[in-house]
């Protein structure tokens, strides 16, 4: 095949870094937060290279970007320490603040959280490679989520700040917070997603020990200082390092009430099972996902690639919510093919900061490699790459590959690739790509492309209950943020949106009393003297 050479001259030479983003000292962490004290570690650290390679005399090379804190059992069970005893079983200052106080805290972090965005997006850019005006709306994104969130817990709030008299029983029913969380982000959204559980968590009253995902660390650098700053101490604890070392003793030690991890289905499984409390441990588990594209007979030709071109490669395709596998109705395919792939070039690739760019180099260090032999599978069993360049890798740089005819032979079919390869299956009925969803392991999303709406009325209705969102005429998504984002089998537990979020992370109690006129006096009493939180009418504004 031959490549472009533009692909083998894509990584930059250091003088060629835009001064705003050259990050000149890298970031040689060394503290972390533990229960209100910004403490240093001098013990081992962790060096972290971008997935940017610089051109040198000496050839490609990794840039050096900094190191974080290799924390041992012995911090982390600090940490836990510190989250339990802010918990104090319900009594501390955290829990037991009003809602009104919790968001005045929470709008004290996101005014300091303002100050670091230069310096958070600078950081997406050379941390997992995530393009300038994505790391920008991943920034913007998480501090919209905040702002919705106290909207949210604000008419929460109002609905519970009333009674009800039932049966001759008087209850006052409010969400309370269920303790200690642990909360891990992914690598993909280090930012916004490790803050749609944190954040949610927080505000409910629970405490919080926090581990950034393996990629996408010194982002949150900035942010201690905020946190430390803005909550009580022990309510926001951070931990790095290796799972097995920083992890497991705080799961084992069961005193984890909530688990929340976004990431693969077998690491949650094994965090799941360190924990010795089942029944105590709830989780909130966003994993992977095989999404598809069906590409009707009479689709929009256009659309339908603009948004296969969206749903399979925004950020590489390094998205849950990516269209992983394309089915197109084989009338069609030879078109369809023709278009993806002369779309696929217009897509400029490049490095992070470059105006325009689609396509980065990979955040994950052995990502190339694998995608390739998810690429040699498919050949061995009958596929082609069907477009200029596809596959062509130069370091950590893959150039899309379109994948053509895929089967249930190949393990492109089946596993999440997590990167720019597009598996495309030829369909003759509607059978051959309801039954991939059958069979697949992961139930998150669909995307339809076609006209007609009584075959679309009739795919919506058994989709439904095979996936949690069906999307029309448009690729996969998480957003609108207000919209429930979840999956069946292995895509997920538990259901996160601005106002879901709210609710996994707290649970309902109640107060009751017999409608007598001693309990009338001790409740009137109660609420008139505002001597409890729960216990009371206040109306949030
Ligand atoms: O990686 C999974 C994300 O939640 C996807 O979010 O659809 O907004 O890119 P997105």
């Amino acid at each position: 095949m031959k490549i472009d050479p533009t692909i083998t001259h894509i990584f930059p030479k250091e003088n060629e870094i835009p001064e705003t983003y050259l990050l000149n000292t890298p970031i040689e962490q060394k503290e972390y937060l533990c229960n209100g004290n910004m403490l240093v570690w001098n013990g081992p650290v962790q060096p972290v290279y971008s997935p940017v390679c610089i051109e040198t005399s000496s050839g490609l090379k990794k840039r050096y970007i900094g190191s974080y804190p290799l924390l041992t059992e012995h911090e982390s069970i600090e940490a836990l320490h510190a989250a339990c005893n802010a918990y104090d079983y319900g009594r501390g200052k955290w829990p037991t603040l009003s809602v009104e106080e919790r968001i005045r805290y929470l709008e004290e972090f996101m005014f300091r959280m303002k100050e670091s965005r230069n310096q958070i997006v600078t950081l997406l850019m050379w941390e997992i490679c995530k393009s300038l005006a994505d790391s920008e709306k991943e920034f913007d994104r998480t501090m919209d989520y905040m702002r919705g969130t106290i909207d949210a817990l604000k008419d929460l709030d109002r609905i519970s700040s009333r009674f009800i008299i039932e049966q001759g029983v008087i209850g006052q029913i409010r969400r309370a917070p269920l303790g200690v969380v642990l909360c891990m982000g992914p690598y993909n959204y280090p930012l916004n997603e490790t803050f749609t559980t944190l954040i949610p968590a927080l505000i409910m009253g629970n405490t919080v020990i926090f581990k950034p995902p393996k990629l996408g660390v010194l982002l949150h650098k900035p942010l201690l200082d905020a946190f430390r700053q803005s909550f009580p101490p022990g309510v926001v604890n951070t931990v790095y390092g290796e799972g097995q070392k920083v992890i497991k003793p705080i799961l084992s030690s069961g005193k984890v009430d909530v688990l929340a991890f976004i990431g693969s289905s077998r690491v949650a499984t094994i965090l799941k099972q360190q924990h010795p409390k089942p029944y105590r441990l709830r989780c909130v588990l966003g994993l992977e996902a095989k999404n598809p594209g069906i590409i009707l007979q009479d689709a929009d030709l256009d659309l339908a690639i603009k948004e296969c071109i969206l749903g399979t490669l925004s950020f590489n395709g390094q998205r849950c919510t990516a269209l992983k596998i394309l089915f197109v109705h084989k009338d069609i395919i030879t078109t369809f093919l023709g278009k993806f792939c002369n779309a696929i070039k217009e897509l400029r690739y490049g490095m992070p900061w470059e105006g325009g760019v689609q396509l980065t180099p990979l955040a994950e260090p052995e990502k190339t490699q694998y995608l390739t032999e998810l690429i040699e599978d498919a050949k061995r069993h009958g596929a082609e790459v069907v477009n200029d360049n596809g596959g062509a890798v130069n370091q950590t740089f893959i150039y899309p590959a379109v994948i053509y005819p895929v089967t249930d032979k190949m393990r492109l079919y089946w596993e999440e690739q997590f990167g720019p390869v597009i598996p495309v299956c030829p369909f003759e009925t509607i059978h051959e790509p309801l039954r991939f969803i059958f069979e697949s392991h992961y139930g998150q999303q669909v995307s339809i492309l076609g006209n007609n709406p009584e075959l679309i009325a009739d795919l919506i209705d058994p989709l439904v209950n095979q996936v949690c969102r069906v999307n029309i005429n448009s690729q996969c998504q998480r957003g609108p943020d207000v919209f429930p984002f979840t999956g069946r089998k292995d895509s997920a537990e538990g259901t996160l949106s601005v106002s879901d979020a709210l609710r996994v992370f707290s649970i309902r109690t109640l107060v009751a009393a017999k409608d007598t006129d001693v309990n009338k006096r001790i409740i009137s009493t109660i609420i008139r003297e505002r001597t409890s939180k729960f216990l009371s009418t206040d109306f949030i504004f």
